[in-house]
């Protein structure tokens, strides 16, 4: 049947393509990357000044991104600054993170769920969003994760937010 035959050769067609691509998938994206890829590609945008304010100072479509950071460097901040003594982080070793010593969230598999701005804002800015479980406030109704603005370089925050990116496990944080 040529029908038959047409879907046979469109088939093969798309299995050809799937292999053409696969070595340049395996290029291994961070996880960071991979979930804004179907949105808008990293890269430079450009624009001329004129466009710039003619709206309104930004790109068409832009919003504000944290860039690419290393998710090992980033755990080793996560240890060295302790965010553990509040945050457990299920299978990770650090030191005394047992849960019943929390005092902040949970971030097992906290990646998936949250975009990196999310995170990046959490850490840089904790009072911007304050989430209203018992014992995450203190008198003031601020949050009691401190602020790190003077502990952080830029590159750690990167770095940080591609940690907690990074962390996939499948558990609700
Ligand atoms: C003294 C305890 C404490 C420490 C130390 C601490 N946090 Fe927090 N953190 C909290 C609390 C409480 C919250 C929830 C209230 C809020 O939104 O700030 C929170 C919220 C967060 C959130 C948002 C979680 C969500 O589900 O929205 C992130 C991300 C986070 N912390 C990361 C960190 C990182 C990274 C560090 C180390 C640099 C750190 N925290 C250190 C207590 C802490």
């Amino acid at each position: 049947m040529p029908m038959r035959l047409l879907r046979t050769i469109a088939m093969m067609i798309a299995l050809g393509a799937l292999f053409i691509v696969t070595p340049v998938a395996a290029d291994e994206p961070s996880p960071h990357q991979r979930e804004k890829a179907p949105v808008k590609a990293k890269g430079p945008v450009r624009i001329t000044d004129e466009e710039l304010h003619r709206h309104g100072g930004t790109p068409p479509g832009w919003r504000f991104t944290v860039p690419d950071g290393d998710p090992k460097a980033g755990r080793a901040v996560f240890f060295k600054l302790e965010c553990y003594s509040c945050h457990h982080v299920e299978g990770e070793k650090f030191p005394g993170s047992a849960t019943e010593r929390q005092t902040g969230p949970d971030l097992t598999g906290i990646g998936p769920e949250h975009p990196a701005e999310y995170l990046a804002e959490a850490i840089l800015d904790p009072n911007a969003v304050i989430i209203t479980e018992p014992g995450y406030t203190g008198q003031d109704g601020l949050s009691t994760m401190p602020s790190y603005a003077d502990l952080l370089t830029l590159q750690e925050s990167m770095d940080l937010v591609a940690y907690l990116k990074s962390l996939t496990a499948r558990h609700r944080h």
